[in-house]
């Protein structure tokens, strides 16, 4: 096929299908098995860990009891190697019978009954990843009603065993077959990671009109090396991928690690920082049975969570690289205010940052800033006022900047941020910031 027949089958089927049906306004938030828990089907010697109805039902209690829930992790997502290997006598697929003994349908309930929603994964090929059955062309249809009839919310849908035209033609169909089933499900295509991420060979305006978010780059592995390599591959693509991202329509650079081995407490809230800043997916991959306190308070950071779940949903960008290794990232939110992360690639010491706003391109005037991590708000800070930050190795600073109330009308504005982060300001300034 040339590269116009490929353009005019992409307009025409945008055409008919339309995903911006009013899902996923900010970027989702809840569980997934896979990063944590894999493949891990040896229910025998490790009943606890791995993939069966239990595990789920563990991990939805957990965000209920929690409170996660009520921060807006929702999502409970089954991953990989939850089939069986056939499909049943209508061509359906079904859930392995020793470790789903009550079925989808039922699990789906649970969650349901728990105020939380149900994903599942499935494959654009003949195999899933792990080799399980895939959802070639002719299954589409079949498999989104299956979906649908158990109450599923949400459809990982991945690419493995397949080619670029099967999945040009795949994921633009089971968008349609989503639509068509009448129930809302969140689609989530991992199209672009099976084709290089980029244009031309992504086209992220159309992908846009069909998926709610899809997985950009490869799979995120438990270590601070591969948080970096994602970090880096969509900061140095941002110009291709920051516009891309808008409600109902995000990029996924992959789920959170934090809770797990792999980052101190620092790298930990540098995931949770930049994912705010990049607009997204808050899914954790951990086990929420066994979570140490700083992982908790990290992702349970309402002021993280709510620069992340900003409603304008405008992604963020890296805005420096310094020739010391700190690096600024910077998002715009909602009420004239923003968000700005330094980060130290570094591995030495604490290392001193110098700026101040204006350096960051900010416009002239007064604004406050609250230091997301240490709950502290740093005031008086003119655009020109220079500041000094204490950016620990493989660490973030993250501030949530907004304009100095001044007025009834700015008092007004304040209070609307109060809202929205749900947090008190005015408190003591951080010890580690000097305003100089
Ligand atoms: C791919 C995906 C992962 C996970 C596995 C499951 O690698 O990118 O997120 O779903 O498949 O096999």
């Amino acid at each position: 096929m040339g590269p116009l027949a490929v353009t005019q089958l992409l307009a025409l089927i945008s055409l008919i299908v339309a995903m911006d049906n009013g899902l996923v306004r900010t970027p989702p938030m809840g569980w997934m098995a896979w990063e944590r828990f894999r493949c891990d089907i040896d229910c025998k010697d490790d009943p606890k860990n791995c993939i069966r109805e239990d595990l789920f039902r563990d991990m939805a209690d957990r965000l209920v009891e929690d409170g996660w829930k009520e921060l807006g992790y929702e999502y409970v997502i089954i991953d990989d190697c939850w089939m069986s290997m056939l499909r049943d006598e209508h061509g359906r697929l079904q859930p392995d019978p020793s470790r789903f003994p009550g079925g989808i349908e039922k699990l789906a309930r649970y969650i349901h009954d728990r105020g939380l929603k149900l994903g599942i994964y499935a494959d654009m090929g003949t195999h899933t990843c792990m080799g399980f059955p895939g959802t070639t062309l002719d299954k589409i249809n079949i498999d989104a009603q299956t979906f649908a009839s158990w109450g599923v919310d949400y459809l990982k849908f991945d690419g493995c065993s397949s080619n670029p035209i099967e999945l040009m033609l795949g994921y633009p169909l089971m968008s349609k077959a989503l639509n068509a089933t009448g129930r809302p499900i969140a689609y989530s295509c991992s199209w672009p990671v099976y084709v290089g991420g980029l244009p031309p060979n992504v086209n992220y305006t159309f992908l846009g009109e069909i998926c709610h978010l899809w997985r950009n780059y490869v799979d995120i592995q438990d270590s601070w090396d591969s948080l970096q390599g994602i970090v880096d591959w969509f900061s140095n693509n941002q110009d291709d991928l920051q516009p891309a991202a808008g409600p109902g329509r995000w990029n996924d650079p992959d789920m959170l690690i934090i809770g797990n081995f792999g980052l101190s407490v620092d790298q930990a809230r540098s995931q949770m920082a930049l994912w705010a800043i990049m607009a997204a997916p808050l899914i954790m991959s951990n086990d929420l049975r066994n979570l140490d306190n700083s992982a908790r308070f990290i992702l349970q950071n309402k002021m993280a969570i709510a620069i992340n779940q900003d409603p304008m949903g405008i992604q963020g960008r890296r805005l420096l690289q310094e020739k010391n290794h700190i690096e600024v990232y910077w998002r715009p939110l909602s009420h004239s205010a923003s968000a700005l992360v330094f980060l130290s690639r570094r591995t030495d010491m604490p290392s001193l940052y110098h700026t101040s706003l204006a350096k960051l391109k900010y416009d002239a005037g007064n604004y406050e800033a609250y230091d997301v991590f240490t709950d502290s708000t740093v005031k008086g800070l003119n655009a020109t006022t220079e500041f000094t930050l204490s950016i620990n190795p493989s660490g973030v600073v993250m501030w949530y900047v907004y304009p100095e109330q001044h007025s009834k009308e700015t008092e007004t504005l304040h209070y609307q941020h109060k809202k929205a982060s749900q947090f008190a300001f005015h408190k003591a300034e951080p010890a580690h910031l000097t305003v100089l």
